[in-house]
């Protein structure tokens, strides 16, 4: 018989990930006290320790607090590590029908697109 003197624990760790809305986004800009919260590719992250440590800077990440800073990351060419990095920070997703960037397309062919690629 095995010693009982073994223990194993396990631990699991369940990550709740909440779907926050444009204006809560917006609302998280880093002033007066507020945390840095910005969207990058339909994911909402927590950058406010980020910024410290961000090597392109501080000053460029509060560019887009409260913001969709997809364009910005993705024209900056960040390596792979700093996709990895993205991990750390996200906390939740933003949701789809109160974008910005949803109401400003005409097309009921191109919402539906963007709903789809939103939903995985
Ligand atoms: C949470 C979001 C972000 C993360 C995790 C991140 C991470 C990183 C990392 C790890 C690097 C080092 C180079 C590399 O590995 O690619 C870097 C560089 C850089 N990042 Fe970001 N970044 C973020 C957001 C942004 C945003 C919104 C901009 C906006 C313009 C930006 C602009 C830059 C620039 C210009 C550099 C190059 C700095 C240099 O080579 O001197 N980053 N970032």
């Amino acid at each position: 018989m095995a010693t009982l003197d073994l223990y194993v624990q396990f631990k699991v760790e369940i990550q709740t990930m909440s779907i926050y809305t444009m204006e809560e986004v917006r609302a998280n800009n880093g002033q007066n006290g507020r945390p840095v919260w910005m969207i990058i590719k339909g994911k909402v992250y927590n950058v406010s320790e980020f910024i410290f440590k961000h090597p392109g800077g501080g000053v460029l990440l509060l560019e887009y607090a409260g913001k969709d800073a997809t364009k910005a990351f993705n024209q900056a060419g960040h390596s792979a590590d700093a996709m990895k990095d993205l991990l750390k920070y996200e906390i939740g997703t933003v949701e789809v029908s109160k974008t910005e960037d949803i109401s400003k397309i005409k097309s009921n062919k191109e919402k539906k697109k963007v709903k789809l690629f939103f939903c995985f």
